[in-house]
């Protein structure tokens, strides 16, 4: 059994969404230690402050993966700059209500895919500044701007790039080292 259970937040749902590509790519890097495991965000309700007395039972569930959940890997795509609205509204309904913040003190790391010269960079920003006000514990480096080309995932769902391919690894590799320190921090507390 991997020692470690990392919760996958994607920001898009799309049809064919680059971002959804690359995190599966994502899920194939994590070794014997780390089980990835998506959570399901788009039947969330859109946030009404109304329903948080009795939340539907999507949001209930959502709340639970991420108590369970010993880091969380947010894989965002860019709009105008910033994240999409469905990932905003996961992270409104996780860390309401007031008191009861499912996110706090849980290990993260971002990574985000685009074709536009920007790769997410200014919505990785925007995510950041959301996260830290979230008390998620960012490992932020190394970046992961990954500009998505058509042959950066291969038929199997695998990164086939060879540079990029061992990039992320790297990536993904911190952030389990990462996730440890904080449960060790965590058990020894
Ligand atoms: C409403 C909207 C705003 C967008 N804004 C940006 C942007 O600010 N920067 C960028 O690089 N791409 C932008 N894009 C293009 C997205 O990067 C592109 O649609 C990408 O494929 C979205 O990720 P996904 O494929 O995972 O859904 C925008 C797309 C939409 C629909």
């Amino acid at each position: 059994m991997a020692r470690f259970t990392i919760g996958v937040v994607v920001g898009s749902v799309r049809k064919g969404s680059i971002n959804q590509k690359l995190a599966e790519g994502l899920m194939k890097l994590g070794g014997p230690d780390a089980e990835f495991r998506q959570l399901k965000i788009d039947d969330l309700p859109m946030f009404n402050q109304d329903l948080e007395a009795e939340p539907p039972a999507s949001v209930e569930r959502f709340r639970n993966e991420i108590r369970a959940a010993d880091g969380l890997l947010f894989v965002t795509p860019e709009y105008n700059r910033s994240v999409t609205p469905l990932l905003l509204n996961a992270l409104s309904w996780g860390s309401r209500p007031y008191g009861h913040n499912s996110f706090a003190g849980k290990p993260g790391a971002i990574v985000g895919t685009s074709a536009g010269v920007i790769r997410t960079a200014a919505a990785q920003a925007h995510l950041r500044t959301l996260l830290g006000v979230l008390d998620i514990r960012l490992i932020v480096q190394p970046e992961a701007y990954v500009h998505f080309t058509d042959d950066l995932i291969g038929p199997d769902g695998a990164i086939a790039d060879e540079k990029q391919h061992d990039f992320l690894k790297k990536k993904i590799g911190k952030f389990i080292d990462w996730v440890a320190v904080v449960a060790a921090a965590r058990k020894a507390a």
